[in-house]
């Protein structure tokens, strides 16, 4: 039973990453509509917000992967000017426009149902963020996705990465995703690196494109 839920579970990661749009999306929204990411409905306090208070710059911001509207709704209200959030998944959007709604967001938070390998921004953003979902990005893709989205960075933008580096119950490193770190900090100008103390080794990366000199 162990064996054949663990060979399950691979497939899916698996699937999630390098499956096509459309399986994708089936198995986001599968887990969206029960209860796996309930705890979602309450993030704040997140090592993520500080930063992204600090760099949006009563801006606009663009989240990759903005799952249920946590993000959208906690982050502080004047810290921004508008926040697009694209997600794979309906049912997470369905949750995040909800929840904007009952927030009185809806003038700031606009959502768009996209598989984020493929989205093409129609406007430039002060941050782009991956919060939590650059797991889901091959990493042969990694370069090629951030090379693309910085054309849609003004001037002073900037990526914002959050990822946890280790199980968060083992504290066992993740190999794939400290990978995708090490890249981040070899081909981009890393501008700041936080790292928390927890099992989870909780990681914010504040970069850009590396300039021309
Ligand atoms: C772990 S959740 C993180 C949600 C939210 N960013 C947070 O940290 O609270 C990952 C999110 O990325 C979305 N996602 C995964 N792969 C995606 C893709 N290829 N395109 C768009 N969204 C994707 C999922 O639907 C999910 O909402």
């Amino acid at each position: 039973m162990y064996i054949a839920q663990r060979t399950v579970t691979f497939v899916q990661g698996f699937l999630k990453s390098y499956g096509p749009s459309k399986i994708k999306k089936r198995l986001w929204d599968k887990e969206f509509s029960g209860t796996k990411w309930n705890f979602m409905d309450n993030t704040a306090g997140d090592c993520v917000y500080p930063k992204l208070e600090k760099y949006a710059h009563d801006g606009d911001i663009l989240h990759l992967g903005c799952g249920p509207g946590n993000t959208a709704n906690e982050l502080a209200i004047h810290a921004y000017r508008s926040y697009i959030g694209v997600d794979i998944s309906e049912a997470a959007l369905s949750k995040a426009m909800k929840r904007t709604q009952e927030c009185g967001r809806a003038d700031k938070n606009g959502f768009a149902c996209s598989d984020f390998l493929g989205y093409m921004p129609t406007k430039d953003f002060d941050v782009i963020l991956f919060r939590e979902s650059m797991y889901h990005i091959p990493f042969g893709q990694v370069q090629v996705i951030l090379d693309r989205y910085s054309k849609f960075l003004k001037n002073d933008g900037v990526f914002i990465v959050r990822l946890y580096a280790a199980d968060h119950k083992t504290g066992e490193t993740k190999n794939r995703v400290t990978s995708k770190i090490d890249l981040i900090n070899r081909e981009f100008d890393v501008m700041e690196t936080y790292q928390h103390a927890d099992v989870g080794r909780s990681t914010v990366l504040v970069f850009r494109p590396r300039r021309k000199s």
